[in-house]
Order: structure tokens, then C-alpha cells, then sequence
């Protein structure tokens, strides 16, 4: 949820800065805005509702010249998007500039504090009583940008990762970080700084990320310097970015979505390279294995994550329960957190989360190691926040995923934890070892399986046209066909707006039968596995109510071909692998509805990739 970039150094800071907020639209798009000092010392502030595109259209004909700057990408939270809530923030003297991604918890307190004190602000948000408050403690106390900083950040409560420039001091950024992302990287003479990556890997690739309650001196000068709350220096630990341009590119396709999509052949072998091993045989989960004691005497597992990683979280407990035999359940992070869960020693708590970022995933995280509980995750973000607050964990490894609706990593999410359940049901002895290595030998050929299934594309495509103009979908399925039916509506809401249902098939006769007539179309997700014959009825009960069925069915399929309006085959896969392969028709089906509608797939209204609030 919003990013923000910075630069000091020789090179026009500007041009930086817009690259890389392009880089971060997919936390939000709201608005955008930039922070440059000119070399005359002009402190110049340029802000735009919208995407970035605007804003770039905005300083057409200004000054952005300025070897030192810092740029905003809003997912608004207080305040409408608009010019005026737009960061950065000015302080009311216009001395210093500030950008925020996180929230302001006790913002009102200060504000009104400030307010009392004569303070007059220009904005509703939350993050412009920080800035106020730091210039109010810097005229105040005669101090320096950094004290002032410090002081301010002792005072708030909430969620940051900031980046503050003052016009006087031209050669070093201030930025702090809790619980939002912040990643530096040291060039020669000049500095980066940014919510991830990805506007500072065409740079640099020696990165620092900083942590919780840390300050940054970021000057183009002299070394990094990070210090605490305390004003105590803390150690600067370099890390090598894995990361290259050309995972950041569209790479020809006309979307990231779709790009991600087609990349599922490649990133579910990079998923399972190294851990499927001896021709199927061996899987070794190394974060498993170094918690071997924790999930061979876990009494439960509990999963918690966010939208489409609930999902998969979803899946991972039919494979869990299957496999394992240990009770799962599965909980939203956001409700997790403020459930008073009852958790002790015996419990492990495997967090997913595709940018290891979110907020409420993390915060459960927290709670679950206050309780006692191990706590597993399972990200995308090497060096995210989410692997570095976990006991151990897993990589999914699938590359960066840019389209805001979540694709391969949602394949790779499901994958690690098949991988994982197949790893500890090997360590209990709760499945026999030829079953295991069975589903070994198909997994290492999944990444064909998919190839094969995306070869459907164009029969997608054809058939989105006839849907594209419908109302409301229904998505139902049963066993581990269940949670895809969710995630299969929840990509089409996301990016066409079409309202859509996911619902466990033989639910469907307590309420959402009522709304089955021939405007809309239902989506049965029914693989060839041992609840076929009972999914057969349900679509039957759909046509005797006129219902169109649109049936993602396995090859060869005998029954539902001749009931439903239309059929999309699908590989024969062992069914604990079937969501992976089924789910695959479901995420084009959205992208071509959405593209039918002309919609921005990539960056749909309202949503953001990594939601670092509340
Ligand atoms: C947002 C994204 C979703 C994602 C969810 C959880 O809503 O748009 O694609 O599934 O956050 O994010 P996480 O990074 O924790 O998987």
C-alpha cells in the first residue's frame, strides 16, 4: 500500500524517481507526487491525482532539476485521492518534504495538539501531521533533521516507512521504517532508497534493508548510517540483490497478468527445482526439515494469510489433513489477530503471503510468537518482512508478481505447501512412501501439465466473449476444487467488476440456487476425483434451473460434457495436484472477461498489491 522512492547523488533525480514509482504503481495509484531540491535550493513539490502517467504530465513544463528527491505512489486511506492529499507533504514553512507508506494511528491526537499550538495544515491525511510535528520539534528545539525525526517517530503510533528531505541539506535523505517495507541501495556516491527492490536493481545490487525502529542517514556523501530510536548506532548488513531487470518487463505480452500467467510452466519449476528430487522420489523441504521436531509434534496447524493466499492457505489444509493427519485450520490474518485465539507450544502457525508485507498477516505472526506458537512462512519477497519475523520457511520462488491480481503466485503458494505436507507426512509416516513418491513423479511433470493447459488459451478467449456482459457468476466446487472455485471468483470481481461467488457446491442448495436463472452462468470446477459423481448432481440441479455451465473437467471426461453448456478439459492430474492445473483456465477466463470490458487488468480500481495498512 503506497510506495515511495528516493534519491541523492550526481544523476538527475527526477528522472529516478519517476522510474521507479512506475515500479511501485502496483502498491497504488491513487495519486502520485515528487520531492526535488534544485541546485538553486528550491524546495519543489509536484503532486497529481491519478496514476503517475499524471503526474508526468503535470511537470511537463516544470523544474525537475535536482540531484536529490523523493517520490510517492498513494493507496489512499485518510483523505479522497486528490492534488491536495497527494504526497509528499510539505511542512508549513515549506522547509522540508516528506513521503509515507503506512498509517498514523494517534494522528488526531497530534494533530489536534498541533492545531493548539497554531500549526495549519493543507490535507486530511494522516501523514502530514508527521511532517508538521517534526518541523514543530525541529523550529522548537533548534535541532537537526535527524533528532527531530527521532523525537517525532517516538511520539507516533502506527505503521511508517519514510523518507523526509529539507531544502537546506541537499545531500541526505532521513528515512525511518515500522512495519512497512524499506530497502536501501548503495551506489557510488549516490543513494537509493524505496518500499522494494525494484526501482533500485537497474542501480545497484547491494541493498540494506532496514528494520523496525531504525533511522537512515542516506546521504550521497558518507556511509550509510542507521541508528535506533535510542540514538544508537546499529550494524549496516549488506545484502546482493537476486533480482534482474528483465523479470520487471512485460517481455512482449501486452499485460503483466497475463505475462505471469504464462510464465506458471516456468516459475512451478523454479518452485520445485532442488526440493523434488531422485526422478520424484525424495522431497526435501529444507525450512521442514530444520523444524522437524515442532511439526512432528504439532498438535495443530493453523494458517493464516490475506485474499488469494487464503486460498491457497485453503488447500494447504485439505493436502495438510490428507497427507499429515494433524488438524488445520485456516484463518484471515485480519480476523486471527483479534480473535483472542487460544494458542500455545504445540502450535505451529504457517503465514502466507506472495510480498510478505501484509500488515495483518504480520501482525499475527506476532501474536502467534507471543503466544508460544512456532511460526512458519511461506513468501515471495526474498528478504521481506515476513521471512525475516518467522521461525523458518519456505520460498516460493516464482520471480516477481506485478499484476495486482495474484496468478503464479498463487500456483507457487499451493505447490511449497504440497511440497511441505508431503515433507511432514514422509517425517510422521501418516502416508505410504510409494503414494508419496506417486505424486513426486507427477509433480516434477506439472510444469507440462500446465504448459498443455495453457494451450486452451484461445478457447478461453473465445468463450469469455459470450460472458462478458453478464451481471453476477457463480463459482462452485468441492474437496479441493472448493477454495479454486473461491480464487476463480475472486479474479474475476477484482479485475472486470463483475460480481462473483465462489461457494462450495453442495452448499449451493441453501441459498444461492435462488438466484440460478439464464442470465447467469455458473463455473463448476469438477476434475475426475472422488467427489466427481456427487459434482455431477450439482450441475445438474444448475440446468434444471436453466443455468449456462460453463464445466472445467479432466480429459476424457464422460458425464458432464454431455449436461453442461461448456466444457474445458483439463490434464489428468493426482487430486491433490488438481487446483494447480484447474485453477489455470479460471485466471484466463478473468483476464479476457476484464480485457473484453476494457479494463486495466494490471491495476485495477481501488486494490494494491501489497496492503501494508490495516
Ligand atoms: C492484496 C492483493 C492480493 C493478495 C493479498 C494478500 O489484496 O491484491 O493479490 O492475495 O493482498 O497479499 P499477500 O502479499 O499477503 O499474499
Amino acid at each position: 500500500m503506497c510506495g515511495i522512492v528516493g534519491y541523492v547523488g550526481e544523476r538527475n533525480a527526477y528522472d529516478i524517481l519517476i522510474k521507479g514509482l512506475h515500479r511501485l504503481e502496483y502498491r497504488g495509484y491513487d495519486s502520485a507526487g515528487v520531492a526535488l531540491v534544485s541546485p538553486s535550493g528550491t524546495l519543489n513539490v509536484y503532486k497529481a491525482a491519478g496514476k503517475v502517467s499524471n503526474l508526468e504530465n503535470y511537470c511537463k513544463d516544470k523544474d525537475t532539476t535536482g540531484g536529490i528527491g523523493i517520490a510517492h505512489t498513494r493507496w489512499a486511506t485518510h483523505g479522497e485521492p486528490s492534488d491536495r492529499n497527494a504526497h509528499p507533504h510539505f511542512s508549513e514553512d515549506e522547509e522540508i518534504a516528506l513521503v509515507h507508506n503506512g498509517t498514523i494511528e494517534n494522528y488526531k491526537v497530534l494533530k489536534d495538539a498541533l492545531i493548539q499550538n497554531g500549526c495549519k495544515f493543507q490535507s486530511e491525511t494522516d501523514t502530514e501531521v508527521l511532517v508538521q510535528l517534526i518541523e514543530y520539534i525541529r523550529t522548537h528545539n533548534d535541532c537537526t533533521l535527524l533528532e527531530a525525526v527521532k523525537e517525532a517517530l517516538r511520539q507516533v503510533v502506527g505503521a511508517y516507512a519514510i523518507a523526509v528531505i529539507e531544502k537546506n541539506r541537499p545531500d541526505t535523505i532521513i528515512a525511518a521504517r515500522k512495519s512497512s517495507p524499506l530497502v536501501i541501495g548503495i551506489g557510488d556516491g549516490e543513494m537509493f532508497l524505496a518500499s522494494d527492490a525494484t526501482p533500485i536493481v537497474e542501480y545497484t545490487k547491494d541493498v540494506v534493508y532496514v528494520k523496525d525502529n531504525e533511522i537512515a542517514v542516506v546521504s550521497k556523501t558518507r556511509p550509510l548510517k542507521l541508528v535506533n530510536l535510542n540514538n544508537e548506532e546499529t550494524s549496516v548488513d549488506v545484502k546482493t540483490l537476486e533480482l534482474s531487470i528483465s523479470q520487471l518487463e512485460k517481455g512482449g505480452y501486452p499485460h503483466f497478468m497475463l505475462k505471469e500467467i504464462f510464465e506458471q510452466p516456468t516459475t512451478l519449476l523454479d518452485c520445485i527445482r532442488g526440493r523434488v528430487v531422485n526422478e520424484g522420489k525424495d522431497i526435501i523441504v529444507s525450512g521442514v526439515l530444520d523444524s522437524k521436531e515442532k511439526f512432528m509434534n504439532a498438535k495443530r496447524i493453523i494458517i493464516v494469510a490475506c485474499g488469494t493466499s487464503w486460498h491457497a492457505s485453503l488447500i494447504g489444509k485439505y493436502l495438510i489433513q490428507d497427507m499429515c493427519r494433524i488438524p488445520v485450520e485456516v484463518e484471515y490474518a485480519s480476523e486471527f489477530r483479534y480473535s483472542n485465539p487460544v494458542l500455545d507450544d504445540r502450535d505451529v502457525v504457517i503465514a502466507v503471503s506472495q510480498s510478505g508485507e501484509t500488515a495483518d498477516t504480520l501482525a499475527a505472526i506476532q501474536m502467534a510468537h507471543d503466544a508460544g506458537a512456532y511460526v512458519y512462512g511461506i513468501s515471495n519477497v526474498v528478504g521481506s518482512s515476513i521471512p525475516r519475523n518467522t521461525d523458518s520457511g519456505t520460498y516460493i520462488h516464482v520471480g516477481p508478481e506485478i499484476g495486482v491480481a495474484s496468478t503464479k503466485a498463487f500456483t507457487g503458494q499451493v505447490m511449497v505447501l504440497t511440497l511441505i505436507a508431503m515433507a511432514i507426512a514422509e517425517l510422521k509416516g501418516t502416508m505410504p512412501k510409494e503414494d508419496l513418491i506417486k505424486i513426486g513423479e507427477e509433480i516434477l511433470k506439472v510444469p507440462d501439465y500446465v504448459r498443455q493447459t495453457l494451450e486452451l488459451n484461445e478457447q478461453i478467449e473465445r468463450l469469455s466473449l459470450i460472458f462478458t456482459y453478464a451481471h453476477n457468476f457463480l463459482y462452485l466446487g468441492r474437496g479441493y476444487s472448493y477454495p479454486v472455485a473461491l480464487e476463480g471468483a475472486l479474479k474475476l470481481k477484482e479485475i472486470s467488476y463483475i460480481h462473483a461467488e465462489g461457494y462450495p457446491a453442495a452448499e449451493m442448495k441453501h441459498g444461492p440456487i435462488a438466484l440460478i436463472d439464464a442470465e447467469m452462468p455458473t463455473v463448476i470446477i469438477a476434475p475426475n476425483d472422488h467427489l466427481y459423481e456427487k459434482i455431477v448432481n450439482n450441475v445438474q440441479q444448475v440446468k434444471a434451473r436453466h443455468g449456462s455451465v460453463i464445466a472445467i473437467v479432466t480429459e476424457g471426461d464422460k458425464e458432464i460434457r454431455n449436461i453442461a453448456d461448456h466444457v474445458i478439459e483439463v490434464p489428468d492430474v493426482p487430486e491433490c495436484l488438481t487446483p494447480i492445473i484447474t485453477s489455470i483456465p479460471l485466471q484466463l477466463l478473468s483476464y479476457y472477461i476484464a480485457i473484453n470490458k476494457g479494463k486495466n487488468v494490471d491495476m485495477p480500481r481501488n486494490l494494491a498489491k501489497s496492503v501494508t495498512v490495516e
